[in-house]
Parts: structure tokens; C-alpha cells; sequence
């Protein structure tokens, strides 16, 4: 879907000052350089917006929705900028529309457990205010730290815990839309079930910010488990490890987490931090959570848990109780991606997801591809979803060239393979954006993704709202 855009010209900004204030409208380059990238590899993604806007009401993003429309200007909104699928970058140039001023709690709403909060607070900072209350917001993204609510939505994030609690659109019952013609939409409210009509909520969730911008939501909150506990198990090969989680998964004990890094990956992260694990000898680890409302129980199951790993040939059992230790391990697997990205800036972060019983097949094929075009393809994620980040990092020898022949190739065989051979899917958590699109397209029925553009094309008749995202 091809369209003409207008420029942002100086009668534009003069309007976005009028809208959002001066101080919410930046147009100098040094100051928008950080909005012209995600967490994607900034050589192959990066674009520049022609402006950047911070506004602090509804009202003001109703308002800028409305002129873009009108100049059919494109809009790109924006969280934090953590995604991983260039989801967030201006491809067009237009207006970056950044939810980061919009971080109020609205309510935190106690008789009906909900909180409303708004689209640029910081997921960790609405569950520290919710602890204390003895409350949560299920959703685990890995980037915790730093993403927001409206990322976590329009994504769809996934994470760490999704194998007992599920995705952050399990917890959204109610939301705030800006249309693209700048028109305000109120979905859901706070009740647990709705089938009025069609669930345009679902429609918002995970549509990466193509359908429109989405303000405000009201989330489903649950009760902190009173206890917690994690194991570290260490394998001698990946393999091992892996093949352990549907085993696992028959068990009738549901954990929190099963995450699985490889040793690349832990030791990249491990120097990243400067920090250590027992990994001297070790293929692979998996990290296991398992959290309850009775210590003895959970302790139960931990053990249990541990002995099922060894007797499926794990090296060791690690029990991280204290609050320091399991912290420690946590932020190992957390600053994976970083670390990986630091030690690689170009490389392709992977998110493919399989279903679990053929979750072990993966890594015989990463090895092959890993082999057969001479890259290394560290491995981590949510094993427990079959949702895993491979990730094909560029050998230093390759010319930029060359690697922009060859990282298409691989992903290309290993889409191939996950879709084809296993029934899985390009990514679990996150989303096509800018990176996966051609593939997204060449993986998709024709009738499922007409279906798309005919969506697309009936909220967004004019393209501009976050284009060339999802669909080209
Ligand atoms: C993680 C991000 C990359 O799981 O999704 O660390
Ligand atoms: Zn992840």
C-alpha cells in the first residue's frame, strides 16, 4: 500500500507548538537523534523523523492525530524505544509521536483490582507502586526496567512469566485509542468478561501502533504470590537442556519461568556485567521459576523440579533463594540482549516461536545454520513457550556486504524450518515492525494477509498511521 505523504514544513511545527506547548516539540537533529531507532541494529534501521512530539493529554495527541490526517502526515508513535522489531522508527519521516510525558496512574482501583494508568509509564515503575499494595501487573517483558504500557500493548509483550500468567492482552480490560483521524475511542472498562460486539481491544493489542495510538489502559491486576523461588540447572549441551522443558511440562507443576540461555550467551552477559556463574563446562542452563501462595509447596515442587533435571542428565542444581542470588541470575538473563548487542552491534535478535514438543528441534538446526554460513548463533529465551532469541550475530571477517547477502539467507532457512517443519511462527513477542515485514509477507496466506490490509485500510484509509510496519 503505497501512498504520498506531505512534509512536516514549518506552518506544521508552528501548529505543533500551538498543540502540544514548545517545550514538546523537537526539531533540532542532535535532540531527535534517539528517536530515529529501537534496540534493532542501528546500521540497517535507523531513519530520521522530520519532528519529534511529547504531548501530555489525550487531547493533544487527538489534536496532532487530526492535523497529521489532514497533510496526511505520517505518524510513528512511540514508548520507550525498546522494541526489537524497528517497530518504533520512522521509515517516512513525519511526526514521532512519544508517549513519554503521558506516565500518570489514573486510578488504582482496589474493590474491582484494577489500575488505569497511562501509556508512557514505565512497567516496572506501576508494579513498585503496586507492590505496595500487594498487587500485580502479570505482563513480564524483559526490558521490565525501562519499557512502557503502550509499548507492552501495541507489541503485545510477551517475556519471562508468560508460561503460567500469559501476555500483557490477557490483562487489558479496558483502553484509551486515538484514532488516525484523531477521533478518541474508549474499549472495555473493568469487567472480567465482554463479548459486546466486536473485541477491537484484541484488534489494538499487538498491532504495533498501525490502527492507532493507544493513550490509556485499564489493566487487570492480581495478587502478589506470597512466595517465590528459583532453581539454576546446568547441562552439558544445549540440547540436553532444552529437551528437559516439555518433559518438564508434563509434570502437572506449572513454573513461572523456564528460561534457557546457552553458554555464549551466559558468558556474554556474565562479562557484560562482570558478574559470575557457575558455567565452566557447561552447554547450556536453564533458569526456572516457580512462585505459589505456600512456601512448603513451592519448596516441594522446586525439589521436585530439580530431580526431574537430573535424572534427565543435568550436571547441577542450583537453589537461588535469597533475594540477592536470585536477582543476580535474573539480571544475567535480562542483560542478554544488550550484552549480545554490545558484543555484536550488527547481528539479527531472533524471536521465533515453535510449539513445545518440537521446541528441541531448534537447536540442531541453529548448529546447522550456524556451521553452513560460518556465524555464530547464540541462544536464549522463554523455553517454556518455545519461544526462543536466536541470534545471528555478523562475523567480524564478513564485509557488510557480504552480510546483508547472507543474513536474509539464514533467516529465510531458519523461517523455513520453524513455520514449515515445526508448525511454529516468526516471532512470539516481538512483532514484525520494519525487520520482518517482506518475510512476514512471503510466510502468510495471501487470504490472511489481504484480510490485514483490508483492516488496515478501513481504520487508516489514508496510511498514515506508523506505515510500512507489519505490512508493506
Ligand atoms: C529477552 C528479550 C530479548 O527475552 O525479549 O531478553
Ligand atoms: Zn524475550
Amino acid at each position: 500500500m503505497k501512498h504520498e505523504y506531505g512534509t512536516v514544513t514549518t506552518a506544521i511545527v508552528k501548529q505543533l507548538r500551538k498543540i502540544a506547548g514548545e517545550p514538546n516539540v523537537l526539531v533540532d537533529r542532535e535532540r531527535m537523534e534517539g528517536y530515529s531507532h529501537d534496540e534493532t541494529s542501528v546500521e540497517q534501521y535507523a531513519a530520521m523523523p522530520e519532528v519529534v512530539v511529547t504531548p501530555v493529554t489525550t487531547s493533544q495527541v487527538a489534536q496532532i492525530m487530526k492535523l497529521a490526517d489532514t497533510h496526511r502526515i505520517p505518524v510513528t508513535p512511540r514508548g520507550a524505544g525498546s522494541g526489537l522489531s524497528g517497530g518504533a522508527i520512522p521509515i517516512y519521516g513525519g511526526i514521532v509521536l512519544s508517549v513519554e510525558k503521558m506516565n500518570s496512574i489514573v486510578e488504582i482501583d482496589e474493590a474491582n483490582l484494577t489500575v488505569t494508568a497511562q501509556a508512557g509509564i514505565v512497567t516496572n515503575e506501576l508494579n513498585n507502586r503496586l507492590k505496595e499494595l500487594g498487587l500485580f501487573f502479570a505482563g513480564y517483558p524483559m526490558s521490565l526496567e525501562t519499557c512502557m504500557l503502550g509499548g507492552n500493548i501495541a507489541e503485545n509483550a510477551g517475556g519471562g512469566k508468560a508460561i503460567k500468567y500469559g501476555v500483557t492482552g490477557r490483562y487489558i480490560l479496558g483502553m484509551e485509542v486515538v484514532t488516525p483521524q484523531g477521533e478518541i475511542l474508549n474499549l472495555g472498562g473493568k469487567n472480567t468478561k465482554d463479548v459486546s460486539g466486536y473485541d477491537l481491544k484484541q484488534l489494538y493489542i499487538g498491532s504495533e501502533g498501525t490502527l492507532g495510538v493507544i493513550t490509556e489502559a485499564t489493566i487487570k491486576l492480581l495478587g502478589l504470590p506470597k512466595t517465590s523461588s528459583d532453581l539454576l540447572v546446568t547441562f552439558t549441551t544445549p540440547q540436553q537442556a532444552i529437551s528437559v522443558v516439555p518433559v518438564l511440562m508434563k509434570q502437572g507443576i506449572i513454573p513461572t519461568s523456564i528460561e534457557f540461555m546457552d553458554y555464549l550467551s551466559t558468558r556474554i552477559s556474565c562479562d557484560y556485567l562482570n558478574e559470575s556463574l557457575p558455567i565452566e563446562g557447561v552447554g547450556a542452563l536453564l533458569l526456572i521459576e516457580i512462585d505459589g501462595i505456600d512456601e512448603a509447596v513451592v519448596e516441594q515442587q522446586l525439589i521436585q523440579v530439580g530431580d526431574l533435571c537430573m535424572e534427565q542428565g543435568a550436571i547441577e542444581v542450583y537453589i537461588a533463594e535469597d533475594a540477592n542470588n536470585r536477582e543476580r541470575v535474573w539480571s544475567v538473563r535480562r542483560a542478554i540482549a544488550e550484552a549480545i548487542k554490545v558484543y555484536s552491534p550488527i547481528q539479527s535478535l531472533e524471536d521465533i516461536v515453535v510449539p513445545i514438543g518440537s521446541i528441541p528441534k531448534v537447536i540442531p538446526f541453529l548448529d546447522k545454520l550456524s556451521k553452513e554460513h560460518d556465524v555464530l548463533i547464540p541462544c536464549y529465551g522463554h523455553a517454556g513457550d518455545g519461544n526462543l532469541h536466536a541470534t545471528v550475530i555478523k562475523n567480524p571477517e564478513f564485509t557488510m556486504e557480504h552480510w546483508l547477502e547472507v543474513e536474509p539467507k539464514i533467516l529465510g532457512e531458519l523461517y523455513e524450518f520453524i513455520i514449515g517443519e515445526l508448525g511454529g511462527k516468526i516471532s512470539g513477542e516481538h512483532g514484525i515492525g520494519l525487520k520482518r515485514r517482506e518475510f512476514f509477507k512471503e510466510f502468510t496466506s495471501p487470504i490472511e494477509y489481504r484480510v490485514m490490509e483490508q483492516i488496515k485500510r478501513a481504520l487508516d484509509p489514508n496510511g498514515i498511521m506508523n506505515p510500512g510496519k507489519i505490512l508493506q
